[in-house]
């Protein structure tokens, strides 16, 4: 394992692959990891809420619900604003397949709507367009790391679930994290996210009944004050168990270190990439909106081929990844709801060129200017 202060493992020279994402850990993971396991608690302990107030305040949310994966909290976050059968769910279609699949776990439609060119979120004008009088959520996703639009969305007076499965550590444009607003807001913890548990998620929520039905359906559905088998509602076996909330724990305890990683890397990509026609870069904040870096996904000119850019990256040791295909064109979508292309161009057309790079904090000066050279001459050629 590497720690915080260590050089990175991975050095530019040409022979040594680059990894698509690694995760930073440490002493301390190890060490409140191995507390865990010599105390005999592995799972309902101590660490679960001691992770979750910590993580709570980091956001700025009242309550925070540590869960199995980015998918559980968003499936509790829909179940908390009451989405059921034959309703619908704005949401976008320039996502990972999870913020549409919650709706469909609970009997909804998902509607989509187009995205913004600019920052690849869900377009407000087009989610108002596509309310009606079955519309119960709006799920708009801070893709990438980056802040939706959240005002304009809640002008509609619909209940809303964020998705902020990528954007630990963003900040709306009113200075406030991501997480902090009091809609159910869900996060992620896969190995490629800001801080992971392996795999896990945190809901975060503002009102305090809402965390209680969020611990009882994340615990079979378990009520606080009754005996261990008594269960008073339909619940789901969605925990995290203290091993994960150890390492969680550890990890948030270097947020702010892991973010600044990422925004170095962020920065000398922007700066090696500047002047390749065409090729497009994730859009810089704006009007106070911060991004909580996740990703480095580029947007290749149309006229190249991007497989042969895929092809050629690889033949040098440096993985690359179509990074997102469209939800509404994915089969499962195509065949159960009708989809079809045409219906979300921006989306479609982002969709068709967009190219995940290398990226994680430990990343060095001479790993990216590798990966922008071949980039470059990939393109170029
Ligand atoms: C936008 C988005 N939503 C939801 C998820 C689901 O998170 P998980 O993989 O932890 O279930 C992810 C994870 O990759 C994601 O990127």
């Amino acid at each position: 394992m590497s720690g915080t202060e260590a050089e990175p493992r991975v050095s530019g020279t040409e022979a040594e692959p680059i990894p698509l994402a690694r995760p930073v850990l440490g002493e301390r993971e190890e060490q409140l990891v191995l507390d865990v396991l010599r105390s005999g608690r592995l799972s309902l302990g101590p660490l679960l809420a001691k992770f979750e107030r910590a993580f709570a305040e980091r956001v700025g949310a009242r309550f925070a619900s540590a869960v199995s994966s980015g998918t559980a909290a968003l499936h509790l976050a829909v179940r908390a604003v009451g989405v059921s059968d034959g309703d619908e769910v704005i949401t976008s279609p320039f996502s990972f397949a999870a913020s549409a699949n919650v709706a469909v776990y609970e009997r909804a439609r998902p509607v989509f709507a187009d995205i913004d060119p600019v920052t690849l979120n869900l377009d407000p004008e087009a989610a108002a367009a596509a309310v009606t009088e079955r519309t119960t959520a709006l799920l708009p996703v801070h893709i990438f790391g980056y802040p939706a639009e959240m005002e304009a969305f809640e002008r509609l007076g619909i209940p809303i679930v964020e998705d902020a499965c990528e954007a630990l550590g963003a900040v709306y444009p009113d200075g406030r994290p991501v997480g902090g607003r009091g809609h159910p807001t869900a996060f992620g913890f896969y190995a490629n996210k800001q801080i992971t548990t392996g795999e896990g998620g945190m809901l975060t929520v503002g009102d305090p009944e809402l965390k209680e039905r969020v611990d009882s359906e994340r615990n079979q559905g378990r009520a606080p004050d009754l005996d261990w088998l008594d269960h008073d509602r339909l619940g789901f076996n969605y925990r995290l168990s203290d091993i994960a909330c150890a390492l969680g724990l550890a990890q948030l305890e270097r947020l702010e270190s892991l973010l600044a990683g990422r925004a170095r890397v962020a920065a000398l990509y922007r700066q090696a990439l500047a002047g390749i026609d065409g090729l497009q870069l994730p859009c810089p904040d704006r009007g106070g909106s911060r991004r909580g870096w996740f990703v480095f996904v580029v947007q290749l000119p149309r006229a190249a081929d991007r497989d042969a850019v895929v092809r050629a990256l690889a033949e040098h040791g440096i993985p690359s990844k179509p990074y997102f295909p469209a939800v509404h064109l994915m089969s499962y979508y195509r065949e159960r709801f009708g989809y079809r292309e045409g219906e979300f161009p921006v989306c479609e057309d982002v969709a068709a060129r967009s190219l995940a790079l290398p990226f994680f904090p430990e990343m060095s000066e001479g790993q990216v200017a590798r990966v922008a050279e071949r980039l470059r001459a990939a393109i170029e050629d």
